[in-house]
């Protein structure tokens, strides 16, 4: 079969041939890439061309809820990992854009940990500003990607899925910005099958609302068992059960909520733990984390990797070290995510503009190498969060991003492991101050354990008067 090359070749003032940058997913990595690009010509600088494709119907990646589950309107996975009731996990000062701030963006302080719609509306304020939508072919799934070494060039394969069409494209460089946490990783356990209740991974969880009153497990000890837990708790469920491979999470629970060891096997609606211990379940949620998958991408050019802070074979944590015109954005582990994806995206756009350097395959491996060393020897969270604070800090330095002062967001992170551990009901009631601008949060005007409503309207309104 021949599929058509719809290739526009696009020409600067001098009548040269511009470069061609595609980009796969408009969450916030892809925004940040468009964003660094548009920062440059707003200072007078010629940008290439460049096409994003995002197979959802809007932007913001993970950040656009919906209730779907399994596929979408067009049959395609369903991208989505949020749920109703998210609230950021981490204080928003730890994220915020350094050429963007919460304040210019509200007009005035919020609390610390705003819920889900209200960071989508901060992600989307500042791309809305700076036009970027008109690069975006929404509905529009990355299929399969090809490179010629003569021509030096990708061959991009796509579908517009609202108009059940297949085309391919040619660009000098491609950024992968498809986001790792959708594809789950899902665990079988013998016996699970005969299991009567309800069983999903925490990809299509959509709410804790369906729990109220029941007794339910939770298999996983990172982020998803800890917050879906608790919010199953908030919500009302009857006791919430987590199962840990490694490590307990170690929180002091609220009555109700218990840790126990790796579960073994299922016996009808019995489960039994590798203490000897065993309970009975209406339903289970695997929260055992998810897999970086590129299906578009063939064996030789596609990243493989476990979820980690520092993915081996990418150089300065984006470039793909066998081939660099290929770019692949926010593929690490995340503590830092908005202004890490933003130095990852400026460093992006100067290697395409020409404005850097890359030094030789051997130099670049040695330079991953030096990073993966360090990254083996990290042992507690903290040495976790100052390695990711140096990753980011040397990116910013390479480039015109704006810095900030990392340290104080280091210690912000290091304080909000703090604030968890001391009680996790209450930790997003906490307030810090804004590295970018001095800005103290306001405290929210509901404590979140009772804060039952996460629209935007509901958390943007005035406290009410008591008196
Ligand atoms: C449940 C959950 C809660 C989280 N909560 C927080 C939080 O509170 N605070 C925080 O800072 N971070 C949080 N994160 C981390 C999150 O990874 C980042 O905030 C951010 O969304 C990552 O952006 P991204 O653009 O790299 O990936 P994504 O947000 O995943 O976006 C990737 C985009 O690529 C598109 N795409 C994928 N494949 C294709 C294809 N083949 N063709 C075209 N388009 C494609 C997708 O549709 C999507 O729009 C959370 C993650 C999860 C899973
Ligand atoms: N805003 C929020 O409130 C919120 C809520 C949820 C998630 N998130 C975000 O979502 C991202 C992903 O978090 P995540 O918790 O889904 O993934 P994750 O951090 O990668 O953790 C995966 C967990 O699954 C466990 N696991 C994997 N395979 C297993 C198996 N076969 N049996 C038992 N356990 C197994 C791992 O245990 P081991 O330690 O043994 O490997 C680990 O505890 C994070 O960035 C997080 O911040 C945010």
């Amino acid at each position: 079969m021949q599929y058509r090359t719809d290739i526009n070749l696009t020409m600067d003032n001098n009548n040269n041939i511009r470069v061609r940058v595609g980009i796969i997913g408009a969450g916030p990595s892809g925004l940040a890439q468009l964003r660094a690009f548009k920062a440059a010509e707003a200072q007078g600088m010629e940008i290439p061309e460049i096409v994003c494709f995002e197979k959802q119907e809007d932007w913001g990646g993970l950040w656009n809820y919906t209730w779907r589950t399994g596929v979408g309107k067009y049959g395609e996975p369903v991208h989505g990992s949020m749920y109703k009731y998210l609230w950021s996990n981490g204080p928003k000062e730890c994220l915020e854009f350094a050429d963007y701030s919460f304040d210019e963006h509200f007009g005035r302080p919020i609390s610390s940990y705003p819920p889900r719609p209200v960071l989508f509306d901060y992600i989307q304020g500042r791309v809305k500003r700076s036009n970027v939508r008109d690069f975006i072919r929404f509905n529009t799934a990355a299929r399969w990607v090809d490179y010629n070494e003569e021509t030096r060039k990708f061959t991009l394969i796509v579908d517009d899925l609202a108009n059940n069409r297949t085309y391919s494209e040619e660009f000098d460089y491609l950024i992968v910005a498809s986001g790792h946490f959708s594809t789950p990783n899902m665990p079988y356990f013998k016996g699970i099958e005969n299991f009567p209740g309800v069983v999903l991974h925490a990809h299509d969880f959509r709410g804790a609302d369906r729990f109220k009153g029941k007794n339910i497990l939770l298999v996983g000890s990172s982020y998803s068992a800890e917050d879906i837990g608790v919010q199953s708790y908030k919500h009302g469920a009857k006791s919430v059960t987590l199962s840990y491979r490694s490590n307990p999470i170690g929180m002091d629970w609220p009555d109700g909520m218990k840790e126990v060891p790796l579960l073994t096997h299922f016996d009808g609606s019995t489960v039994h733990f590798s203490d000897g211990t065993q309970e009975d379940f209406d339903a289970v949620v695997m929260c055992t984390g998810y897999q970086h998958k590129f299906p578009f991408l063939p064996d030789e050019l596609r990243l493989k990797t476990k979820n980690c802070l520092y993915p081996d074979n990418l150089y300065k944590g984006i470039v793909f070290n066998d081939l660099p015109q290929l770019i692949y954005l926010g593929m690490q582990d995340q503590y830092y995510t908005f202004n890490m994806f933003d130095a990852q995206a400026w460093y992006a756009r100067d290697i395409i503009m020409d404005k850097v350097n890359l030094p030789s395959k051997d130099e670049r491996r040695a330079d991953i190498d030096h990073w993966l060393d360090r990254a083996a020897a990290l042992k507690t969270h903290d040495d976790e969060i100052d390695f990711q604070t140096d990753y980011v800090r040397e990116l910013i330095s390479l480039t015109d991003y704006p810095s900030f002062d990392l340290d104080a967001v280091a210690e912000l992170f290091k304080q909000w492991l703090r604030d968890k551990d001391e009680n996790i009901l209450c930790y997003r009631d906490k307030t810090y101050k804004s590295v970018m601008t001095g800005t103290l949060a306001e405290q929210h005007h509901t404590a979140w354990m009772d804060e039952m409503d996460d629209s935007f309207e509901r958390f943007m309104r005035e406290p009410e008067l008591t008196h």
